[in-house]
C-alpha cells in the first residue's frame, strides 16, 4: 500500500496527480481506476478510510470508517445522533443507490409542534434543545452498508473512529468557530459541555477533546450492529436524556428505527449523466430541474452575464418547486417524473426573460445561515471502480447541543427542515408547505445533494455542506465540470445562489465583478455579498481515457484529499 496526501492546494494538487498520472498509468487497467481516493472534511478522517483500505476494505468499508471518524472528529458537523443519504455505485453491475439515513419525526411528534397558542413558530423551539432532534438514522445506516456492500466487520471498519474517540483529537480554529457560534447552549447542557467545552468556554487550540463515552457506543455497535444503537442499554440511554431535556423519544421510536433503499434521481446535460439524492431530499430534483432548464435555452449561445441571469431565474424556479412539492415520498406523493422531465423544465424556462430578473412575487407559489462548514460531505474512489458519496448532518452547528449523559452522541436538530408553518422560513429561510409538513415517523425535507457525474470520458464524485445553498453549489460544480474543468476547480469557484425566497443572489465576494454586478443589479436583481465564504466541497473524478485520478478538498475548510494505490483483489 502506498497513501499519498494530496492537501488541495491547485500546486500541490496539481504536483501530485502528475506524479501520480505518471507512475499509476502504467499500471491501469481500462475498467479500473489505477488508484483509489478519498475527500473528507477531515484529514483524520480521510486517514481512517485509508487504513481500512489498505485492510482489505472496499469503498464501502471505507464510508463506514469514515462516516464514524467524522462522527468524532466533526462533532458540530454530523454523528451518531445524525443521519445523511450515503450515494452507492458497485463496480462489479453497476448497481446504484442512495441508502437514506434521514432522521424520522418521532411517533410522538404533531404537525404543530412548534407553534405557541397563537398558532405562531416559537422561535427556536425546532433548533435548540432535546425536542428539536429527529430519530437518528447514521448508526443503522452504517450497519446497513457494512452488511450489505462491504467486505469487513463492523469491528473492523469502526476501529479509526474507536480509537479516536478514546484518544482524542486535537481542536483547531475552526473547532473553535463552531464552538463560539453555538457556546450558550453547550454550556446549557452539562453532557454537552463537558465532552466540547474545556471549563464550559471554548477550547484553546491544541485542546484535545475525549470521547469515552462515544467510544463505548461506537464499540457497541461493532459489537451489535443496529441493535447495539437502538436497543438495550445504548436506546435506554438515548430515550432518558432526551425525555429529561423535554424531548419526545420513546424506545419505540429508536427499535423501529430502518433505513430506506431508495433509487438515486437521473438527468442528462450536454452529454453528462448526473446521478444524485432522491427525496426526502431535494437535492436531486432541483438539480435535474435546473440542468434542464440550462439545456432548454441554449445557454452556452448567451454572453457571460446572461448566462448568470439563466442560471440565477433557474435556481429560483426550481427552489419553488421545491417549496411546494418536496417531501418524504413515504408520506407524501412527490411528482418526481414530472418535475425531473424536459417539458416542465421548458415550461418553467419560457417565463425567463433574458433582459430582466423574475420578482418570486409573480411565481405562482404558496406562500440565515452559517458558514455553511457543519454538515459534512465525503467522496470515495477504489481501485475496483466502486464509488462513494454522501452528506451527512446533524443540522445546525453541534446541533441541539444537547447529549444524553452516558451516550456521547451529541442530538441532531433535523426537525428544523420540517415546515412548521406553511411560508415561515426555517434557519435556512427555506419555506415549506404541506408535502414538507410534520408527521409522526416522516423524514424531513433535505437539500443534501452526494452526486455522480459519468461522461464517455470519466466519472466525478462531489457534494458538499451548506444548508439550502448546497444544490446550488453542486449545480455550479456540474457546470464546472461540463466546461472541462477539474476537481481543484470545482471544490473552489466563486459561489452565488437564489432560493426563490427571500428574492435575493447571495454570493461570496470574489463570485461576480464590477460588471457582472452591474449587469444584474440593471436586470432588477437584490445582490446580497455574503460575511464570508460557504460550503466545503470534497471530489474526485476519475479520467478513465488517461487513467488519472484527481481528488481535492475545498480551500474553505479544513479537509483533506488523499490518493492511494492499493492492490485489487
Ligand atoms: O438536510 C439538510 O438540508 C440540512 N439539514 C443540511 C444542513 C447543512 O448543510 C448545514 N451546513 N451549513
Amino acid at each position: 500500500m502506498m497513501a499519498e496526501r494530496s492537501r488541495m492546494t491547485r500546486l500541490r494538487c496539481g504536483a501530485f496527480l502528475l506524479f501520480a498520472s505518471c507512475v499509476f498509468q502504467v499500471v491501469a487497467d481500462a475498467g479500473r481506476p489505477p488508484v483509489a481516493a478519498i475527500a473528507s472534511a477531515h484529514p483524520l478522517a480521510t486517514q481512517a478510510g485509508m487504513e481500512i483500505l489498505a485492510d482489505g476494505g472496499n469503498a464501502f468499508d471505507a464510508a463506514v470508517a469514515v462516516s464514524a471518524a467524522l462522527a468524532v472528529v466533526e462533532p458540530y458537523s454530523s454523528g451518531l445522533g445524525g443521519g445523511g443519504f450515503w450515494l452507492l455505485h458497485r463496480a462489479r453491475d453497476g448497481f446504484e443507490v442512495m441508502v437514506d439515513g434521514r432522521e424520522k419525526a418521532p411517533l410522538a411528534a404533531t404537525r404543530d409542534m412548534y407553534l405557541d397558542a397563537d398558532g405562531e413558530v416559537v422561535p427556536d423551539l425546532s433548533v435548540d434543545g432535546a425536542l428539536a432532534a429527529g430519530i437518528p438514522g447514521e448508526a443503522a445506516a452504517l450497519d446497513h452498508i457494512a452488511r450489505y456492500y462491504g467486505r469487513l466487520p463492523l469491528a473492523k471498519s469502526l476501529q479509526p473512529a474507536i480509537r479516536l474517540a478514546r484518544e482524542g483529537f486535537v481542536v483547531d480554529a475552526h473547532y473553535r468557530r463552531m464552538a463560539q457560534f453555538r457556546l450558550a447552549l453547550l454550556q446549557n447542557d452539562p453532557g454537552a459541555a463537558d465532552i466540547f467545552l474545556q471549563h464550559d468556554e471554548v477550547p484553546d487550540e491544541g485542546y484535545r477533546v475525549v470521547q469515552p463515552d462515544l467510544a463505548k457506543t461506537l464499540s457497541a455497535i461493532a459489537r451489535f450492529g443496529h441493535a447495539g444503537f437502538y436497543r438495550g442499554p445504548v436506546a435506554r440511554k438515548l430515550v432518558e436524556g432526551v425525555r429529561a431535556e423535554g424531548g419526545i423519544w420513546t424506545l419505540q421510536d429508536l427499535a423501529q428505527y430502518r433505513v430506506v433503499e431508495r433509487a438515486p434521481v437521473q438527468a442528462e446535460f450536454e452529454g453528462l449523466r448526473i446521478t444524485s439524492a432522491s427525496p426526502p431530499s431535494s437535492g436531486g430534483v432541483a438539480l435535474a430541474a435546473m440542468l434542464n432548464m440550462l439545456a432548454s435555452l441554449e445557454w452556452h449561445e448567451l454572453d457571460a452575464a446572461t448566462r448568470t441571469h439563466v442560471v440565477i431565474e433557474s435556481m429560483r424556479r426550481a427552489y419553488r418547486d421545491r417549496s411546494v412539492f418536496l417531501g418524504d415520498p413515504d408520506f407524501v406523493d412527490v411528482p418526481v417524473e414530472w418535475l425531473t422531465s424536459a417539458a416542465h423544465a421548458r415550461r418553467l424556462a419560457q417565463s425567463i426573460q433574458l433582459d430582466r430578473a423574475t420578482p418570486s412575487s409573480s411565481l405562482p407559489g404558496r406562500e440565515s445561515a452559517t458558514g455553511g462548514r457543519d454538515t459534512t460531505h465525503f467522496s470515495i474512489l477504489d481501485s475496483a471502480g466502486n464509488r462513494v458519496a454522501a452528506t451527512l448532518s446533524i443540522n445546525y452547528p453541534f446541533g441541539a447541543c444537547v447529549v444524553p449523559p452516558g451516550t456521547g452522541v451529541l442530538l441532531n436538530d433535523e426537525m428544523d427542515d420540517f415546515s412548521a408553518k406553511p411560508g415561515v422560513p426555517n434557519v435556512y429561510g427555506l419555506v415549506g408547505a404541506e408535502a414538507n409538513a410534520i408527521a409522526p415517523g416522516k423524514r424531513p425535507l433535505s437539500s443534501m445533494s452526494p452526486t455522480f457525474v459519468e461522461s464517455g470520458q470519466g466519472v466525478a464524485i462531489l457534494g458538499t455542506p451548506g444548508g439550502s445553498r448546497i444544490i446550488t453549489m453542486v449545480l455550479l460544480g456540474i457546470i464546472d465540470l461540463a466546461a472541462g474543468n477539474k476537481p481543484d476547480s470545482w471544490v473552489s469557484l466563486p459561489r452565488f445562489h437564489h432560493q426563490y425566497l427571500p428574492d435575493v443572489v447571495q454570493h461570496e465576494a470574489a463570485a461576480f465583478d464590477a460588471d457582472m454586478i452591474r449587469s444584474l443589479t440593471a436586470r432588477g436583481y437584490t445582490l446580497k455579498q455574503l460575511d464570508s465564504e460557504y460550503g466545503n466541497m470534497q471530489a474526485i473524478y476519475w479520467d478513465r481515457k488517461s487513467g488519472q485520478v484527481y481528488a481535492a478538498s475545498d480551500p474553505r475548510g479544513v479537509g483533506d484529499a488523499r490518493i492511494g494505490l492499493f492492490r485489487h483483489r
